[in-house]
């Protein structure tokens, strides 16, 4: 979304950063900021042999215990994927969301109103997490020995950069036909299926869209509800979104704001598809489970 330059600019300045900090706050710092870029997308546990080569990889949206009790019954299951992140991946989550204010500055919202706006947001994110059983999975990925990896804000950037290219090339003029575009997707055809397609949550279906961003695909989690009518100022008509809270619903409605929202699993699926047809291209073999819609 940001482009590679961007992302490398980031990297060197967290390196910049971790060399000025002092020894007692250096031996703290996570050294896989260093080269990761995405917080919230991490190796959680070595599987027990890390030399052997993987054949089939069990991925799912969401990976619970159960999922990993289903991989010991399935059997010959040498690494699970889960989309949403776990563990120190979960916990600090927070930090891609910095991502959204980069986005909402390539859609004309000033970088500055973007990120005064987000700041409070991440920082409240942050305490919202910091209560959970971050661990509690991956526990369970030691205790049965399974390699364990959750790949997040890449997949959702891929699932972005996806649905951005297929709207500019199409380039609708009304809702129904943003609504038509998306049901033609097969994960969202999917999804239709069992009643989740893509949905209208504020606007009109014979509304124009104005110009479409996609703002609230990727980033962690939902940001600031104040944003809305700031993106209305930059010139933002139609939103295309994977959930949405029913106060940013609201708030995207006062700000004469379409909002169209995709489907969260089916979404996701699209992102994580796009990463793991590459997996399966080096003849890897992918089950999906826990809401996945394989394509
Ligand atoms: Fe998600």
């Amino acid at each position: 979304m940001r482009g590679k330059a961007k992302v490398k600019k980031y990297l060197a300045r967290q390196k910049e950063k971790y060399q000025k900090l002092e020894a007692e706050k250096k031996k703290e710092f996570d050294q896989e900021r260093l080269i990761n870029p995405y917080s919230d997308t991490r190796i959680l546990n070595q599987p027990k042999n890390p030399q052997k080569p993987i054949k089939k990889i069990l991925a799912g949206i969401d990976i619970g215990v159960g999922e990993l009790l289903l991989a010991k019954e399935l059997g010959n299951i040498d690494l699970i994927i889960s989309h949403h992140p776990h563990g120190q991946a979960l916990a600090s989550l927070d930090d891609v969301m910095q991502l959204q204010a980069e986005v909402l500055a390539q859609y004309g919202v000033p970088i500055n109103v973007a990120e005064g706006l987000l700041k409070p947001r991440i920082s409240e994110v942050s305490r919202l997490i910091s209560p959970a059983n971050h661990n509690r999975v991956v526990d369970a990925a030691k205790l049965l020995g399974f390699g364990f990896v959750c790949i997040h804000t890449p997949a959702d950037n891929l699932v972005a950069d996806f649905l951005d290219k297929k709207i500019k090339k199409a380039q609708p003029e009304y809702i129904s036909d943003v609504l038509k575009l998306l049901k033609e997707i097969s994960e969202y055809k999917e999804a239709i299926k069992i009643g989740v397609g893509p949905r209208l949550f504020a606007g009109d279906e014979e509304n124009r869209c104005g110009q479409i961003a996609i703002t609230e695909i990727t980033g962690g989690t939902e940001g600031s509800p104040k944003i809305y009518k700031k993106m209305a100022q930059a010139g933002i008509g139609t939103i295309i979104g994977m959930h949405m809270s029913e106060e940013h619903k609201k708030e995207a409605e006062a700000a004469h704001i379409n909002v169209i929202v995709a489907g969260h699993m089916s979404s996701d699926s699209i992102g994580m598809n796009l990463f793991l047809n590459q997996l399966a291209k080096q003849s890897i073999k992918i089950i999906p489970c826990a809401g996945l819609i394989r394509r």
